[in-house]
C-alpha cells in the first residue's frame, strides 16, 4: 500500500460542513437535514452522506500510489492513478444507499444495534471514472465472465482504513465476476464526483461504485482487488449487512445462514417535514426521494393524506422538472427519482409515502414485518404526522 495510508486515529479527519447532522464522530458518520438533502438532485459533495468504520485514510504520494491486481489471476498486475486515467472514462450518477437509513425509525419499534440515522444516508452524485469491467479486461478478464479458468467467481476490494470489527484491519468487501466484467454493470472505479476529484472523505484517490447495491460494497480509498474463489470472508460480508428474519435476535443468529445483501429494495422517504411538523391548514407540498436497487426505476409514488384511507399519485422527476418515465432511456437509471404532491390539509394529518418500482415491488407497510436485529434496509412506507396550527 505504497502512497496510501490508514491512519490509526482521529487527529487528520477532513474538515465536513456544520450543518450535516452526525450520527456518530469516530468513526464519522453524517447525514444531511431532510431540508438540504432534496434540495438538489445532485447531491453536492458536502452534503452527501459520509459513512465510515475507521479514520479517513491519507494519500501521502499520490505518484507512488497504485491498486494491486492478483488474487487468481496468472499475471497480477500494479495499476497506477494514470493508468486507470488511460481507460475510458464513464460519468455515471448513481445514488448510493446505505443499508442503515432509516434505523433510528426502526429502533422504535425495537431496539436494534447500530449507527442510528434518519431519511438522509442515502445520496445522489456524478461518478467519473473507468468501468471496473475495462480494468478487468486490461489484466486479462475479458467481459461477461462468470468464472476464471484458474476457478476466481468473485472481485475483492481492499482498503486500507483501520476498522474496529476488522480489529484494525482494512474494510473489504466483492461483487460477482459476472456482475464486475459485465460492462451494463456499470461498475465504477471512481476518481471524480460531481466532476470533481474525489475528496477524502469520499474514497479519494480511487473507490469502487457499485450502482443498484447498498453502499457498503462500493468500497473506498482502493488498495486491492483480488480475484477470488469464495465471496469476500470479510466482517462487513459475513458478520453485518446480512437481512435476517424478526425472529433472529443476538442470542440465535448463525450469520452463515444469510447470504451477504447486495442490491436493495424500493425506498422512498418525505423530506419536506419531519414528523410533529405544525403547519397552516390549506395546502401543502409534500416532497422526497424514491429509489431501488438493482436498475430498476420507479413506477409510481403513492402520498396519502389520512393514514393510508385513500392515495394519490405524486409527480414525479429526476433534473429539474423534466417528468420521469421509469425505464426511459433518458433518464438516469441507477439514481433516485425526486417526488412532490399539493395536496389539502384541513386538520392533522397522516402523510404516508409508498414508492413502487418497475418491478412492481411495493415498499411494505410495517416496519414489525421487516424487522431485523440490525436494524437494516428499512423500506416501510414512510409516515410523517402533520398538526395544524
Ligand atoms: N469503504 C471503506 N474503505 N471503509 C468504509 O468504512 N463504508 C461503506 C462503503 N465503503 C466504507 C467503505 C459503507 S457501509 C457505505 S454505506 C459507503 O461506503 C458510504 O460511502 P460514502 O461515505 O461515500 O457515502
Amino acid at each position: 500500500m505504497e502512497g496510501l495510508r490508514g491512519p490509526s486515529d482521529y487527529s487528520q479527519e477532513p474538515t465536513r460542513h456544520p450543518s450535516l447532522r452526525i450520527n456518530a464522530k469516530t468513526p464519522f458518520n453524517a447525514e444531511a437535514t431532510r431540508d438540504d438533502l432534496i434540495a438538489s438532485y445532485i447531491t453536492p459533495v458536502d452534503f452527501f452522506f459520509k459513512r465510515n468504520h475507521g479514520p479517513i485514510p491519507i494519500v501521502d504520494d499520490i505518484n507512488s500510489y497504485y491498486v494491486s491486481v492478483g488474487g487468481l489471476l496468472e499475471n497480477p498486475k500494479q495499476l497506477s492513478l494514470a493508468d486507470i486515467k488511460k481507460l475510458p472514462k464513464y460519468n455515471v450518477t448513481a445514488t448510493l444507499q446505505c443499508a442503515g437509513n432509516r434505523r433510528t425509525e426502526m429502533s422504535k419499534t425495537r431496539t436494534v444495534r447500530g449507527v442510528g440515522w434518519d431519511v438522509a444516508a442515502v445520496s445522489n452524485a456524478i461518478w467519473g471514472g473507468a468501468k471496473l469491467a475495462d480494468v478487468l479486461e486490461l489484466v486479462g478478464i475479458s467481459n461477461h465472465t462468470a468464472v476464471t479458468p484458474s476457478g476466481g467467481k468473485h472481485v475483492e476490494f481492499i482498503s486500507v482504513d483501520n476498522c474496529v470489527e476488522e480489529h484494525g484491519g482494512p474494510y473489504k468487501a466483492s461483487i460477482a465476476l459476472d456482475q464486475a466484467t459485465n460492462p451494463a454493470a456499470d461498475v465504477l472505479l471512481a476518481y471524480e464526483m460531481n466532476g470533481e476529484v474525489i475528496n477524502r472523505d469520499h474514497g479519494y484517490p480511487l473507490r469502487v461504485v457499485v450502482p443498484g447495491v447498498i453502499g457498503a460494497r462500493s468500497v473506498k480509498w482502493l488498495d486491492r482487488i483480488d480475484i477470488i474463489e469464495e465471496e469476500c470472508q470479510g466482517f462487513f460480508m459475513q458478520k453485518d449487512y446480512k437481512m435476517f428474519p424478526p425472529t433472529v435476535d443476538w442470542d440465535n443468529i448463525i450469520w452463515s445462514t444469510r447470504k451477504p445483501q447486495m442490491d436493495f429494495p424500493v425506498q422512498s422517504a418525505i423530506c419536506s417535514f419531519k414528523d410533529e411538523d405544525v403547519v397552516k391548514q390549506g395546502k401543502v407540498t409534500i416532497a422526497g426521494y424514491a429509489v431501488s436497487g438493482g436498475g430498476r426505476g420507479i413506477e409510481r409514488v403513492d402520498i396519502s393524506v389520512d393514514g393510508g384511507k385513500t392515495w394519490l399519485e405524486a409527480h414525479r422527476f429526476q433534473k429539474t422538472d423534466v417528468p420521469y418515465v421509469s425505464g426511459d432511456t433518458s433518464s438516469d437509471k441507477w439514481a433516485w427519482v425526486f417526488f412532490k404532491a399539493d395536496v389539502e390539509i384541513s386538520g392533522d394529518a397522516e402523510i404516508i409515502a409508498k414508492a413502487v418500482d418497475s418491478s412492481a415491488n411495493v415498499q411494505p407497510e410495517s416496519i414489525g414485518a421487516i424487522w431485523n436485529l440490525r436494524g437494516i434496509l428499512n423500506t416501510s412506507w414512510h409516515h410523517i404526522r402533520l398538526q395544524v396550527a
